[in-house]
């Protein structure tokens, strides 16, 4: 192939945004690649936050989110917008990010269309399909549909092995093909997570957080929570946690950025709001958001990509969930599972304000999910994929 590689890259979440910025960056450098940035806008402010960031400007911008929008809805709007642009760029190849309904949505559609697909982070599971909701299902589609898996990790290999997935190039090489280990064949690459990546670029940048105004006397619990499954009783839950924590230790303080659907809101802003010691404050920017991970104390989550940054800091993480997809960091240590019942969330939380050896025992810098070099190697892939 002597022409451009026409590469288009589909995202529409803050998360998304922050994962494949680093590879957009990287196959612009490139000139074997056209790249096409198409964003769903899924999300509209968070996800203008990543894109102003890392300087991005879109190639088409869908600019789909509605207000409390609805998953019918929002996928049949990506099938469709998706669907007209692709016909009019016929890209070669379309990337996908993770579990999003963007990004389920725009691999069905690039199938549809009869183009092949790169499933960025693929093969993350809990096994449990309610669980989260909608995402393990989301994450399961795109991969069973997707023709090159960019993993992140070993045990992701593994959960697409698992799940079924065919890594051609094993049985060719069981079968003795002459394609033996082609990468043409390969469908499954071991990549490391290209939020690393994200968060190696960022993390340089020198970040004045004076404008949150916190406490320098304080320690700071640094509290993050959206999950679909946590509505309701479970973020109630949290809240009431929050409210004991800083009831019983005057010494620190919790900062929320609170994101931005109505029904986190609805619930954060009544339980929490106007309480002493806890900040609630508008989603941050990327750069000053790894900069309060770094220098938090604790951090709370239900969020997929903070348990992925915050082990690279060495800061302890609670995470507000049952299960987890990522456990590479509960096996490191600096990662416990805490759910989403409030004395559990108490008790562990106070425990490790109390106790000095439980706290450095989580305290350490490791990095289970990559080391910066995810788009560059996925960039490697698609290249001999396409010149092989
Ligand atoms: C979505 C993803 C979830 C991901 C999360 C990251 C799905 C089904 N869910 O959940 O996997 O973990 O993003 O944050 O794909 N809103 C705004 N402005 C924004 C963003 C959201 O106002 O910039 C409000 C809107 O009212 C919107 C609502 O939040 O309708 C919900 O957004 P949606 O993307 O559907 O769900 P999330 O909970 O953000
Ligand atoms: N993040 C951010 N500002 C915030 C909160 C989070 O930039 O106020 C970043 C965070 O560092 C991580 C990503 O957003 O990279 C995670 O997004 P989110 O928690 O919304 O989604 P998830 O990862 O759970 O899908």
């Amino acid at each position: 192939m002597d022409k451009k590689i026409k590469i288009a890259i589909v995202f529409g979440t803050r998360p998304e945004a922050i994962k494949m910025a680093p590879l957009v960056l990287e196959l612009q450098k490139r000139e074997e690649f056209k790249p096409i940035t198409i964003v769903t806008a899924q999300h509209r402010q968070m996800l203008d936050q990543v894109l102003e960031l890392f300087n991005i400007t879109p190639d088409y911008d869908l600019n789909l989110m509605k207000p409390n929008q609805n998953l019918w809805s929002l996928t049949s709007d990506i099938l469709m917008e998706t669907k007209k642009i692709f016909e009019e760029t016929k890209p070669d190849i379309v990337l996908v990010h993770g579990d999003t309904t963007t990004a389920f949505a725009t691999a069905l559609s690039a199938f549809y269309a009869r183009v092949k697909i790169g499933h960025v982070e693929a093969g993350l599971r809990t096994f449990n399909k309610d669980y989260p909701f909608p995402e393990e299902i989301n994450r399961v589609l795109a991969d069973s549909v997707s023709d090159l898996h960019f993993a992140p990790t070993e045990g992701s290999i593994q959960n697409l092995i698992n799940s079924g997935i065919k890594d051609e190039s094993l049985d060719n090489a069981s079968g003795g093909s002459a394609l033996d280990n082609s990468i043409k064949d390969k469908r499954i690459h071991k990549t490391g997570n290209t939020v690393i990546d994200a968060l190696l670029y960022t993390i340089k940048k020198n970040i004045d957080l004076s404008f949150i105004g916190l406490n320098p006397n304080l320690k700071t619990i640094l509290l993050t929570s959206h999950r679909r499954e946590n509505f309701g009783e479970p973020l109630e839950n949290i809240c009431d946690a929050i409210l004991d924590i800083v009831q019983k230790n005057k010494d620190i303080e919790v900062v929320y950025p609170v994101h931005l659907n109505p029904n986190v809101r609805d619930i954060v802003f009544r339980k929490l709001d106007k309480i002493e010691r806890v900040k609630l404050i508008e989603p941050l920017d990327y750069a000053p958001f790894c900069a309060l991970m770094k220098k938090a104390h604790i951090i709370l989550t239900d969020s997929g990509g903070v348990q992925e940054e915050a082990p690279s800091l060495g800061v302890p993480v609670l995470v507000l969930r049952d299960e987890t997809e990522r456990p590479e960091a509960l096996e490191c240590g600096c990662v416990k599972l805490v759910g989403t019942d409030k004395e559990r969330i108490v008790s562990t939380v106070n425990k490790l304000l109390s106790d000095k050896e439980f706290y450095n025992s989580m305290k350490q810098a490791v990095n289970p999910y990559g080391d910066g070099l995810a788009s560059k190697r996925i960039a490697d892939i698609i290249l001999k994929y396409f010149k092989s």
